[in-house]
C-alpha cells in the first residue's frame, strides 16, 4: 500500500499531458477520496491510503476525460463546496456573475419572490437564499435527476424551508407573482460540435433548440406576458444581437448586457 505522498507523485505523473494541472488534480482526487482538506493533505503525506484501488479507478476515469467533478462528486462555486453528479450540469465560474447581477439590484431587506428556471445542481438558488435572507425562492427544473441533486445541496445548506423545488416546463409550475426571474438556461444549438468532456453532461442542460436561443426567447415571452419586472439571464457569447433583435419593438425600461472575465458577452438583465 502506498502513502499519500507516493500517490500524489504517481497520479501527477499519470495525468501529465492528459489534464492541464496534474498536481492540482492529484490533490483534489486524494482529498475527495479521503474526505479531507488542503491542510490535512499538506501535513499527512506519510499516511497510508487504504482505498488505493478506488483511487486508481478514479485516475483511469480522469484519463478518459471524464470531468473531475463527476468523479469526486464535489464542485467549488462561490467559495463553497457543492455536491455534483452526472444528472446536473457542472457549475461554471461565469455563473457567479449572474448571481452578482441579481444581488446588485435585489433589496436585502425585502420579502422578494425569486424564481429560478433550470435550477440544475441548485447553486444559484442556494447562493441567492444565503445572500438574501428574506427572499422566498421557487426553483424549477424539467429534469428529475437535476432536482435530486438540487435537493441534496439545498438540504445540506439547511435551506429547505427557503427554496421550494418544482418540476416542470419553464414557468408552467409557477402561478405566484414574481419579483425577480433568474435563469442560466440551456443555450447551445442542438447540432453545435462540442468538446468531448461535455459528453458527460446532460443534453437537457446544454442544448436550447435548433438555433440555441429558443428557451431564452420563451423566457422573454413569459416575462412580458406575466409582467415580471426583473429578468436576469445567462446566454451564449454570440447571442447578444439575437436578444436585442427579439426585444425590438417591445416596451421595457432597461436592457443591460454583462461580460464574463474573458470579456465575452455572457448575459443580460432586463427591467420591464
Ligand atoms: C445550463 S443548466 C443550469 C443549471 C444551474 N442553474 C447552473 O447554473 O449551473 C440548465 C438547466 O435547465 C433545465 N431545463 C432545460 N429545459 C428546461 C425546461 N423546459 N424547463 C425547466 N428547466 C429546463 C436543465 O435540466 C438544466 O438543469
Amino acid at each position: 500500500m502506498q502513502s499519500v505522498g507516493e500517490w500524489l507523485r504517481l497520479i501527477t505523473a499519470e495525468l501529465q499531458g492528459a489534464v492541464e494541472r496534474p498536481r492540482r488534480e492529484a490533490q483534489l482526487l486524494i482529498m475527495a477520496l479521503l474526505e479531507k482538506d488542503e491542510l490535512w493533505l499538506m501535513t499527512h503525506e506519510a499516511d497510508i491510503v487504504e482505498e488505493g484501488e478506488k483511487l486508481a479507478s478514479w485516475v483511469e476515469r480522469r484519463k478518459k476525460n471524464e470531468p473531475i467533478e463527476y468523479i469526486t462528486n464535489r464542485v467549488s462555486f462561490y467559495s463553497q463546496e457543492f455536491h455534483i453528479e452526472p444528472g446536473a450540469l457542472i457549475p461554471r465560474p461565469e455563473t457567479e456573475l449572474l448571481i452578482d447581477e441579481v444581488l446588485a439590484l435585489a433589496d436585502r431587506d425585502a420579502e422578494l419572490t425569486i424564481v429560478e428556471i433550470g435550477v440544475g445542481s441548485g447553486i444559484i438558488s442556494t447562493v441567492l437564499a444565503q445572500e438574501l435572507p428574506k427572499a422566498k425562492i421557487i426553483a424549477v427544473d424539467i429534469s428529475p435527476e437535476a432536482l435530486k441533486v438540487a435537493k441534496k445541496n439545498i438540504e445540506c445548506f439547511g435551506l429547505g424551508g427557503r427554496i421550494e423545488l418544482r418540476q416542470g416546463d419553464l414557468l408552467e409550475p409557477v402561478s405566484e407573482s414574481i419579483d425577480i426571474l433568474v435563469s442560466n438556461p440551456p443555450y447551445i444549438a442542438n447540432d453545435e460540435p462540442l468538446e468531448s468532456n461535455l459528453d458527460y453532461e446532460p443534453d437537457l442542460a446544454l442544448f436550447g433548440g435548433e438555433i440555441g436561443d429558443e428557451i431564452i426567447k420563451r423566457l422573454l415571452d413569459a416575462v412580458f406576458e406575466r409582467g415580471i419586472r426583473i429578468f436576469a439571464c445567462e446566454m451564449g457569447y454570440d447571442q447578444k444581437p439575437k436578444v436585442q433583435h427579439y426585444l425590438e419593438g417591445k416596451r421595457y425600461n432597461e436592457l443591460k448586457f454583462y461580460e464574463d472575465l474573458a470579456g465575452l458577452d455572457r448575459g443580460f438583465v432586463l427591467k420591464t
